[in-house]
């Protein structure tokens, strides 16, 4: 009962939060799309004279030789470059102050960032730490970043997070176990490069999980209740997108179209969330990824279809989840909505078995559950406009239906 009451006290100071989300402007990178959009990017780096650029990366990359070519063509250019191959997935504090001193020990200018969503969360956060002289710590929460970036450049090599163009950076507390999130609109990097031969080696199982992501930021984005003007368009295309492509993506890696089309849905997707926010699903998946490391992207498209079948009957979803089984042709305008939001859920169960995506939680364990929900409806309550209130009770319900 406490509980539901500090809940009630989260969502009256949401109120106050709309107005900001409404005036504080956030920028776009200057994006290149396309193969060989990476190396353009780079020769666009070096026109800007930029002179000390640190490549943030990790060592998977490197290995494979995805970060090689952009390394090179900088050098090629006149440009001194140091890599930092030391990020690892979700990363945590550690990781980004070792970020930070590779930053500080090369002098750096600019930073580039070639790499998944960790990637470049990190090196917006490693470019805060430089420029603002804060531990990450003290730089967690709203607005806390004040200085000029360091010109910051990203090119995914996942399509799933959008971070290229987001506001946010997700930094792990390793000894809590919480996934803490920097925010601020300095953090969209200058430019982007979309480029499919980046994310050719990506594996199916990578490749399903993180174009789940994107399809979330879509789909929870567009049923909250604080649209933008261009939501619509951003949330819908990108849906469309990721429905006709991710399974190419999966069943041939080397597909390249099908490759471009998603990153440019997750870029769409990432447009949509930076501005309308995410909800119940990136909720109980930061927690569930903060505990047991399961990866954002598997964590957040397994729960997806739970938490549709909770929003599904309230008006605002159902209304914009059949608007988007029509976007994907599961129906027309004129069906019931009821039936047309069902059958968008089915999808999405369709597409997650399609690409491999397992129904069931396999790291819950039934007596974490309540710390589970209670961490999940704070910060959805506190964070998302979501479409519909989540007791919770019914969070531990939804968790119950998620055990294997
Ligand atoms: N900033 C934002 O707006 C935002 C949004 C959503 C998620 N996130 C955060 O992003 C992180 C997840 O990022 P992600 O889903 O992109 O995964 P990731 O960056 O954690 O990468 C996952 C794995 O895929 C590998 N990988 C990446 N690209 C590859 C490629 N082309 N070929 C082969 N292997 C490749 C990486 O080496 C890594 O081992 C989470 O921490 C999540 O919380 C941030
Ligand atoms: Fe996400």
């Amino acid at each position: 009962m406490l509980f539901e009451l500090r809940l009630l006290a989260y969502r009256f100071l949401k109120i106050f939060q709309w107005p900001t989300s409404r005036v504080v402007p956030i920028p776009r990178p200057t994006t290149f799309v396309g193969p060989d959009a990476a190396l353009e990017l780079c020769e666009t780096i070096a026109q800007f004279g930029l002179k000390r650029v640190l490549i943030v990366s990790d060592a998977v990359l490197v290995k494979l030789g995805v970060v090689e070519p952009m390394r090179a063509a900088l050098v090629a250019r006149g440009v001194e470059v140091a890599v930092h191959d030391g990020i690892t997935p979700d990363p945590t504090y550690d990781v980004l102050q070792r970020g930070f001193e590779a930053a500080t020990a090369h002098r750096a200018d600019s930073i580039l960032a070639v790499g998944g969503g960790s990637v470049i969360d990190a090196a917006k956060v490693i470019d805060a730490m430089v420029v603002s002289g804060k531990g990450v710590q003290k730089l967690i929460g709203m607005l806390k970043v004040r200085k000029p970036m360091l010109p910051l450049f990203a090119i995914p090599t996942t399509a799933g997070t959008g971070s290229e163009v987001t506001v946010a950076a997700v930094a792990t507390d390793p000894v809590k176990h919480v996934k803490n999130v920097v925010i601020d609109p300095k953090l969209v990097p200058a430019a982007a490069a979309l480029d499919p031969e980046v994310t050719r080696g990506m594996p199916p199982h990578i490749t399903a999980a993180t174009g789940m992501d994107a399809l979330t930021h879509a789909v929870e984005s567009y049923t909250n209740r604080w649209p933008h003007a261009e939501t619509a368009f951003h949330a819908v295309a990108a849906v469309r997108m990721i429905f006709a492509n991710l399974p190419r993506a999966c069943a041939d890696g080397g597909d390249l179209k099908a490759r471009e089309a998603m990153l440019l849905a997750s870029f769409y997707a990432g447009l949509s969330f930076t501005k309308a926010y995410v909800g119940y699903v990136h909720a109980f998946s930061h927690k569930v990824g903060g505990m047991y490391g399961v990866p954002h992207g598997l964590g957040n498209a397994i729960l997806l279809p739970y938490v549709l079948d909770f929003l599904k009957d309230a008006p605002l979803a159902e209304q914009r989840l059949a608007e988007l089984a029509v976007a994907i042709g599961a129906g027309n305008a004129g069906e019931p909505r009821a039936a047309l939001a069902q059958r968008f859920v089915d999808r999405v169960r369709e597409l997650n078995r399609l690409v491999g995506i397992p129904e069931k939680l396999q790291q819950l364990k039934q007596t974490d559950i309540p710390e589970v929900a209670r961490a999940a409806m704070i910060e959805a309550h506190r964070d998302y406009p979501v479409p519909k209130n989540m007791s919770y009770a019914q969070a531990q319900a939804l968790l119950r239906g998620c055990l294997a």
